[in-house]
């Protein structure tokens, strides 16, 4: 079986640059006591299936990426590479994996576990709840590694 890659070009592989973009509607998502609250309305970038997020910054301890997996479910991912670069990563279609922007492709499946590439350690998946037309990812058990 071939191995599935996101489609980057060489320099932004180098740049560590990911295809998942920070959401349009920067009030589409708010952080309180250990979980994060995504008002999918406001989010079209989750409403696709295959779409995701990333999203950072703010009052938001850790980098966190969002994926409409296209088995239909919502995952939630700590969005930082465990190999020495801790680039950030992008689902990759037609899979339930995400991947590393880096030149090395260290990829995680649906769970985080480590699939392929460098990367030793898996990283840390989230639960995420969906209530009408909210995300409610619970970080709380960040493990901080
Ligand atoms: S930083 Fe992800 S494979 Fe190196």
């Amino acid at each position: 079986m071939s191995k599935r890659r996101v489609k980057r070009s060489f320099f932004q592989r180098i740049l560590g640059s990911p295809a998942t973009q920070e959401p349009a509607a920067a009030n589409c998502w708010n952080y309180e006591n250990g979980q994060l609250f995504i008002d999918l309305q406001r989010a079209p970038e989750l409403q696709i299936s295959g779409g995701a997020l990333r999203l950072e910054g703010g009052s938001l301890p850790l980098r966190i990426l969002v994926v409409n997996s296209e088995d239909g479910e919502y995952r939630a991912y700590h969005n930082r590479c465990t190999h020495i670069g801790h680039r950030r990563l992008d689902p990759v279609p037609g899979t339930n994996t995400v991947q590393c922007c880096s030149l090395n492709h260290s990829t995680f499946g649906c769970h985080g576990e480590t699939i392929d590439g460098p990367a030793r350690r898996s990283i840390q998946s989230f639960p995420v709840e969906k209530d009408q037309e909210k995300l409610i990812i619970s970080i709380a058990s960040f493990s901080g590694k």
